[in-house]
């Protein structure tokens, strides 16, 4: 998703620092890019499509001395990836940087249209700016402006402002899309996210919707919206900046893919030294839905699996852009859990918000600390896997599984269904060294992917907990190397996509699921009697199974519970994608089209 950097400065670096910062938020996915910056001669502005680098290479040419700078990268929603759309937006005397969705842009525009406004770009960011720029022609307080036209906007927004004749003041606000304010000994920043703003403070504030924030280089005030003064905390966040960069990795998914047996490790070791769910009484629910997007919808199964299958209880998933729409029938016993790496992708934060207004206790899941998701919840579970720069998520899934198992073993200790804890405890805690090995077998991943990467038309089959881990591991191979794969339950096959295997179709199976095993064999080798060539993926207690009657491949894996074996599973396909896309020349961390936290609808 888009990212926003504003700087003012008592020095005249603003721009070399926003384009620093803004390089530091690509991996949220982006088609464009701008700056506005002020000079002596008043606002310069320029944008460029594509890379960043466009960007500088525009302004390479120029004189970029200056106090105060607002950046963005842009994820088009409204009007196609250009210049002309690109942020920033000026109208009048408002120059506007934004990230979100401006749902009743339309109705602004005609409205504004009659009073004379005309527009260049096809954005709805444009109508926001042109809003503002209206508000101030009525009411010269600039803060009074942009509290009126937030009043007549609808959708989601994080703004950096700044007014002309104001040049080295940015004005802040948001609405569900992210917005952090920094500060510095040398300026203040307003920005998307810690990230952008690591490699000068770690000290932020967070912006809470219907604050406003206006921001010197000397001085940060916040205000609510009767424009009384708010004393907000200042925070200080615990990464730092050497945990945006590679440390010697080629892509920060491989190097977030080999931080998972610790990342997970650390998630059983603080739920067996203080478990913190004594808050949540499992026994107070009669059901449980569970709502995320993309792979933590694939967490989401998991979980689901886990509590429904060991702690007794009813579960649904539903990805959160259906469950808004959908009758959800939620009851104040119902537990909604929403599943969130970057805690800011609106459409899981609408489906808590609807939950919330309709009685749920709601469960959050997070990664980044102090996300708007992690603050809204009823009580949120941090995964503390760290910063996740790679937009195909990989410790953020399997953080989000090991989560999910702690919440299951919390709920049968709650209703007495747990017989032998000490049996569990030293399964999941000897969870690392099988990651460990399973992440070692890049050889045998490498050979796989050698073999794949050549077609376009794979499938993922499995039963049970193995197709959840299907439909993960088709996400990220799909993501990561543009190859279109399709995970289908091994026993839905038959009934009419079987038609879709031919000679040499690969086919990549998941059987780890001690039940449903033999099933699964049989209908690996279903495909196999029609030309397929086949993977399997199944654990070490199998090794004397005779698999080359079906399997070209294998990949055989540690065994462990159902708790972990998920883990262990993903984290072999992650390589087996990440490989692939290697071979493919792909961009790994930041595929096309992708972003990392989905703020728009
Ligand atoms: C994961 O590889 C994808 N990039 C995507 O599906 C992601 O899981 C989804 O957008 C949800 O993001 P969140 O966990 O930050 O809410
Ligand atoms: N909706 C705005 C546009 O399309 C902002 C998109 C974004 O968040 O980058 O320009």
């Amino acid at each position: 998703m888009c990212g926003i950097i504003g700087y003012t400065t008592k020095k005249n670096n603003s721009v070399e620092v926003a384009l620093a910062g803004l390089k530091n938020l690509e991996y949220r996915g982006y088609d464009s890019s701008g700056i506005a910056f002020s000079t002596p001669d008043g606002l310069k502005m320029v944008k460029a499509k594509g890379k960043i680098s466009n960007l500088e290479e525009k302004l390479k040419s120029m004189d970029t001395t200056s106090s105060c700078a607002i950046a963005h990268t842009r994820w088009a929603t409204h009007g196609e990836p250009n210049e002309t759309n690109a942020h920033p937006h000026k109208v009048g005397k408002i120059t506007l940087v934004h990230n979100g969705i401006i749902e009743n842009y339309a109705t602004l525009k005609k409205e504004l249209i009659k009073k004379g406004y005309t527009f260049a770009s096809e954005t709805d960011t444009e109508v926001a700016t042109a809003y503002i720029d209206y508000c101030f022609s009525l009411e010269k307080n600039k803060l009074q402006a942009i509290v009126n036209a937030c009043k007549a906007i609808r959708g989601s927004y994080a703004f950096d402002i700044i007014f002309e004749d104001e040049p080295n003041t940015i004005y802040a606000t948001r609405k569900d899309s992210p917005l952090i304010v920094g500060y510095s000994n040398e300026g203040n920043f307003a920005a998307s996210d810690i990230s952008a703003i690591l490699a000068y403070t770690n000290k932020y504030t967070l912006i809470q919707e219907g604050e406003y924030a206006r921001i010197t280089s000397s001085v940060v005030t916040f205000y609510n919206e009767n424009l009384q003064e708010i004393s907000k905390e200042i925070k200080t966040a615990t990464w730092d900046a050497a945990q945006y960069q590679k440390n010697g990795y080629d892509h920060f998914m491989l190097k977030e893919i080999y931080e998972q047996p610790k990342v997970v490790q650390d998630i059983f070791e603080r739920y067996f030294d203080d478990c913190t769910y004594s808050d949540i009484d499992f026994t107070k629910f009669d059901k449980i839905h569970i709502v995320a997007c993309g792979s933590a919808m694939h967490a989401a199964l998991i979980g689901k699996y886990l509590l429904q299958t060991y702690a007794k209880i009813p579960v649904t998933t539903e990805i959160a852009s259906e469950y808004r729409y959908s009758e959800s029938l939620i009851t104040p016993t119902t537990l909604l859990i929403v599943v969130s790496q970057s805690g800011e992708t609106a459409d899981t934060l609408a489906a808590l918000r609807l939950a919330k207004e309709q009685g749920a206790f709601v469960v959050g899941i997070v990664n980044a600390v102090g996300s708007t998701i992690a603050r809204e919840v009823n009580k949120c579970i941090y995964t503390y896997a760290g910063p996740e720069i790679a937009v195909a998520t990989t410790k953020g899934y399997t953080s989000q599984v090991a989560i999910f198992s702690t919440l299951a073993l919390n709920a049968m200790k709650q209703k007495g269904l747990i017989e032998d804890e000490n049996a569990i405890k030293d399964e999941l805690l000897s969870i690392k060294d099988k990651l460990d090995y399973t992440l070692s077998l890049r050889d045998t991943y490498l050979d796989i992917a050698k073999d794949i990467y050549n077609h376009n038309d794979l499938f993922f089959i499995g039963r049970g907990i193995d197709s959840a881990i299907c439909m993960e591991g088709s996400l990220k191979l799909k993501e990561i190397s543009y190859m279109h794969s399709e995970s289908y339950s091994a026993g839905e096959l038959k009934h009419g996509t079987i038609s879709l295997i031919e000679q040499g179709t690969p086919v990549i199976a998941i059987a780890t699921n001690d039940n449903l095993f033999e099933k699964t064999v049989s209908n690996i080798k279903e495909t196999k009697a029609r030309g397929s060539y086949t993977i399997f993926v199944t654990t070490d207690d199998h090794k004397d199974c005779h698999f080359e009657e079906f399997a070209d491949k294998t990949i055989i894996l540690p065994k462990t519970s159902d708790f972990t074996q998920a883990i262990l599973d993903v984290a072999s396909l992650q390589l087996v994608a990440y490989e692939t896309a290697k071979l493919r020349d792909c961009d790994i961390d930041k595929p096309r089209n992708l972003a990392k936290s989905v703020t728009v609808e």
